[in-house]
């Protein structure tokens, strides 16, 4: 299969600042950049702040998690960066040009699985390369890598509505992978399934992404998963979002996920994240 090497973590260099005369330059490496960002909504007649002075940068080849109290604004910022919504001030850059409203370099994995019903797993992920119009013997065998990849052979006739809740997030991500996006934007991809699966589908994911190693951003609400999935968490503030912590996670790689929690490291690691995030969780907004 063909699928793009890029490069390896960006060299682990923090590339964000954030409050008042935060940099307005530009970092050659990012593949990712929010560049002083300002975002508000009109709700009900008045504005929402949802991003405030934003800056923050994410190499080529990077796995960032992000986390965060809920509605503060991480949801806005994936929808950003695969430009569905523009800032209201300042800029979002992506590979080193301002966002193209869609970006269609970017692969999304929204808690929602959005699968065509009346399709079956192989002919919804063959879809993004019939419309980007692959000649239909090799569409059928890159869907065929790729639903092997995601551990789904086997599965290639059934429709969405015979497949568990862990194999449509695998058709999901099997979708959105087969067309090579150059960066991935997962939005709490696994939010709503159970401890154990949600762990075999977290290990699934980093050993492709140690294949692939695409640029990632991945939300999610679960400080276990972003700490053994990420390269760095970002811990944002309540609404509007700023950045509370950019934090490194120096655990080696590869990692197995099942043993990774009972190392020291990861105690530390997670002691410092739930502090950074506790005392913005409990003066939130109501949800
Ligand atoms: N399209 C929209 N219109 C109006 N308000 C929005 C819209 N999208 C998000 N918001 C508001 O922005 C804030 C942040 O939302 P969101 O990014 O979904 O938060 P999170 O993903 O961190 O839970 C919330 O107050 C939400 O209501
Ligand atoms: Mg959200």
């Amino acid at each position: 299969m063909n699928r793009k090497a890029l490069n390896p973590p960006g060299e682990a260099t923090t590339l964000v600042s954030s409050g008042a005369g935060g940099s307005s330059s530009q970092s050659p490496d990012a593949e990712i950049e929010f560049v002083n960002v300002e975002k508000y909504f009109l709700r009900d007649g008045r504005l929402v702040e949802t991003l405030r002075d934003l800056n923050l940068a994410v190499p080529r080849g990077q796995f960032v998690c992000l986390i965060g109290p809920s509605g503060c604004g991480k949801s806005t910022l994936l929808n950003m960066t695969a430009g569905l919504f523009e800032p209201t001030a300042g800029s979002v850059r992506f590979q080193g040009s301002p966002v193209a409203l869609p970006n269609t370099k970017v692969g999304y994995i929204t808690q929602q699985d959005n699968l065509l019903p009346w399709r079956t797993t192989a002919r919804n992920v063959e879809l993004a390369l019939r419309i980007k119009k692959m000649p239909k013997a090799q569409r059928r065998r890159r869907a065929q890598d790729i639903i092997d990849l995601v551990g789904l052979s086997g599965f290639e006739d059934a429709y969405p509505s015979e497949l568990s809740g862990g194999m449509r997030k695998r058709v999901t991500l099997a979708r959105t992978l087969v067309y090579e996006p150059d960066v991935l934007l997962a939005d709490e991809p696994f939010g709503a399934l159970d401890a154990q699966l949600k762990l075999l589908l977290a290990r699934e994911l980093l050993t492709i992404w140690e294949r692939t190693r695409q640029t990632m951003v991945f939300v999610t609400h679960d400080i276990s998963e972003a700490i053994a999935l990420a390269d760095r968490v970002i811990v944002f503030s309540r609404r509007p979002a700023t950045v509370k912590l950019d934090c490194p996670v120096d655990l080696p790689r590869p990692r197995d996920l099942f043993s990774i929690r009972s190392e020291r490291r990861y105690g530390e690691l997670y002691e410092k994240l739930w502090l950074a995030l506790a005392d913005d969780i409990e003066a939130g907004e109501a949800v």
